[in-house]
């Protein structure tokens, strides 16, 4: 039972739960109708003390389409936070008024924090530093439900920042409980997955290396991440390091026919326009996927899931 629980990070719910909720978006996406009013008169409220374009954007268009309304902020400076108010009466007071919140914050453990005043309003991560991004990991796990049949027994390679990039966190962490995955980390030394994620996996399930074109050919999925610019002390460091892999067209025709490419985006140099008309590249439909997955998240977390036909 999902309905008035928190989502701070994938492991807040059961692999049976996050299942359930893509059951749930699977039927919304085969009947968006019958799910267009299950909503009505719920609040979301929105707030991002952090950039977004996907996470923001596709989580009020899914309040949208569930016939819900949206209240929120994307600049802080609008809010009273600018006067100096805590988060906890920012979201004591938000409780007031709305029936669920998402949050992304730049502060690792913010919405876990937050979580902790909401008395009766579901609180979702909408990431958090450096640390989770969980509903970006419903939306990769969707995708690759939808485009490689199932969630067990893949080669995937994760390749670009691993120290910073939170959706790689979340996404791995979350694959390691599923059957028959083995990890391949692409990495430069300075960026590698960090020592409290690797030992949570078995040391024969995954291997690191710094080079794609030697693994490219054994994988079922790449994951590329943008090398997180906003997370480095240090300028000299980041432009030193944003244009270690390129993925090109040159790359992919040593990848197998049916790998496929995942990106949580936003991309900056790391895959080639050229690759985007390829069959295997799914990273725009990886981003309508987290529409639809987070309507399901919504609909589950307020116990609204029964279709309106
Ligand atoms: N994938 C993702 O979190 O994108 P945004 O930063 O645009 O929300």
């Amino acid at each position: 039972m999902l309905k008035g629980r928190h989502l701070i990070e994938p492991g807040d719910f059961q692999i049976e739960e996050i299942e359930s909720i893509m059951q749930l978006a699977d039927n919304i996406i085969t009947n968006p109708k019958g799910y267009s009013l299950v909503c009505k008169g719920k609040l979301l409220a929105s707030l991002f003390y952090e950039p977004s374009t996907r996470t923001r954007f596709s989580f009020e268009a899914a309040m949208l389409r569930l016939g819900g309304e949206i209240i929120g902020f994307d600049d802080p400076n609008n809010s009273s936070v600018s006067k100096g108010e805590s988060l906890g009466d920012t979201i004591r007071t938000i409780e007031c008024y709305s029936d669920i919140a998402v949050i992304r914050h730049p502060r690792e453990g913010t919405a876990r924090l937050v979580s902790k005043f909401a008395k009766e309003m579901p609180i979702i991560n909408a990431g958090d530093g450096g640390h989770e991004h969980p509903t970006q990991t419903l939306t990769d796990l969707l995708t690759i439900r939808k485009y490689k049949g199932g969630c067990d027994n893949h080669v995937v390679g994760v390749c670009g920042d691993l120290l910073f990039g939170r959706t790689i966190h979340s996404l791995v962490k979350t694959l390691n409980r599923y059957e028959g995955i083995t990890f391949i980390f692409i990495s430069p030394k300075e960026l590698k997955m960090p020592e409290n994620i690797l030992h949570q996996l078995n040391p024969d399930s995954y291997r690191e290396t710094t080079n794609l074109d030697d693994v490219i050919g054994e994988l079922d999925i790449l994951y590329m991440s943008r090398v997180q610019r906003e997370r480095f002390v240090s300028e000299e460091e980041y432009l030193r390091l944003k244009d270690y892999y390129i993925l090109d067209k040159k790359k992919m025709r040593k990848a197998k026919e049916d790998m496929i490419v995942m990106h949580p985006l936003p991309r900056v140099n790391e895959i080639a326009i050229e690759v985007d008309d390829d069959p295997r590249a799914v990273y725009f439909k990886q981003a309508k996927c987290g529409m639809y997955v987070r309507m399901a998240l919504i609909a589950k977390l307020l116990g609204v899931e029964d279709n309106n036909d």
